[in-house]
């Protein structure tokens, strides 16, 4: 039984660098191509209230996107993050968080093809009808580590999967494993984002460990901590895992991680955030 609600989470320090590291990905890719499969693993229920009960039971939303709201400097990928959050809300002033299936809606063309994996019935239900405008969409009631049992990734195709568990049961990071294997072993031309949170320091040293095990020359870790490491329960920082990633969007990402770092840290964090290959 899944009790992971995505709404206590909506826009929080690590949805920021999710969507922003998400955004540049796809942007990334459409440089050179005019069509993308997308597919998102686990896809939520796609937009978030800012005065829903989720949302204001915890306000996480005020760590993450508040912070940055009145951003007035320089970082381009930030302002286009914001830029793309306020023509998805139509508002200047953002009345709801807009979930990874609202963002590539917004930024995708007719001739890309986006499926999305969501299996919580409620929060499946939401996302159908939140999308059932968009024509170019599929969307599953099934489990999103399957994905790629069911998707053909043809080679000359770009593909560009979010994997974006909840990881409310701990075999999620086993399966995040297994899944970065099959990429290596069978779909060496896929370009995936992996977003993992940061809890403890020694199980977040072994899980990147797994993963550099795993002797792949396509890996990168990018690392935000928020908070200083101790053995106080709850998130410390979040990172992604790119499968793939292309130079324009390493080169893109590092100016902004230290941006977002200086912005959204707490006070007494003494972690550098990292961007460094596996
Ligand atoms: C972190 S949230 C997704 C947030 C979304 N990607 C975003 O950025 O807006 C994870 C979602 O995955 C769903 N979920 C959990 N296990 C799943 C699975 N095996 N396959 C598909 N969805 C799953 C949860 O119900 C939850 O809505």
């Amino acid at each position: 039984m899944l009790s992971y609600k995505h709404g206590y989470h909506a826009g929080n320090e690590a949805d920021v660098l999710k969507h922003i590291c998400l955004i540049q990905a796809y942007k990334s890719l459409k440089r050179h191509d005019n069509s993308i499969t997308y597919i998102d693993t686990h896809a939520g229920s796609g937009t978030y209230n800012f005065s829903s009960d989720y949302m204001t039971k915890n306000n996480e939303f005020k760590n993450g996107i508040t912070k940055l709201e009145n951003y007035k400097f320089e970082n381009k990928q930030i302002n286009y993050y914001l830029k793309v959050l306020r023509n998805i809300n139509n508002s200047k002033k953002l009345l709801f968080y807009p979930g990874s299936p609202s963002i590539i809606c917004h930024l995708a063309d007719k001739l890309d093809k986006l499926s999305f994996y969501e299996l919580h019935n409620n929060e499946y239900k939401l996302l159908r009808k939140h999308l059932s405008k968009q024509s170019n969409s599929k969307i599953y009631n099934k489990d999103g580590f399957e994905f790629h049992n069911n998707h053909k990734v043809k080679k000359k195709d770009k593909t560009l999967v979010l994997i974006d568990p909840s990881y409310e049961i701990k075999e999620d990071f086993d399966k995040v494993i297994d899944t970065i294997k099959i990429l290596e072993k069978k779909f060496q031309n896929l370009n995936a984002l992996i977003w993992y949170p940061v809890l403890n320091i020694e199980n977040n040293d072994l899980f990147i460990e797994n993963i550099r095990k795993i002797g792949s020359n396509r890996i990168v870790r990018i690392e935000l901590p928020i908070k200083k490491y101790n053995e106080e329960i709850g998130m410390k920082g979040s990172g992604i895992i790119l499968f793939n990633g292309s130079d324009f969007l390493i080169k893109n990402m590092r100016d902004c991680v230290r941006e977002l770092h200086q912005i959204l840290k707490e006070e007494d964090c003494n972690i550098k955030p990292k961007i460094q290959r596996i």
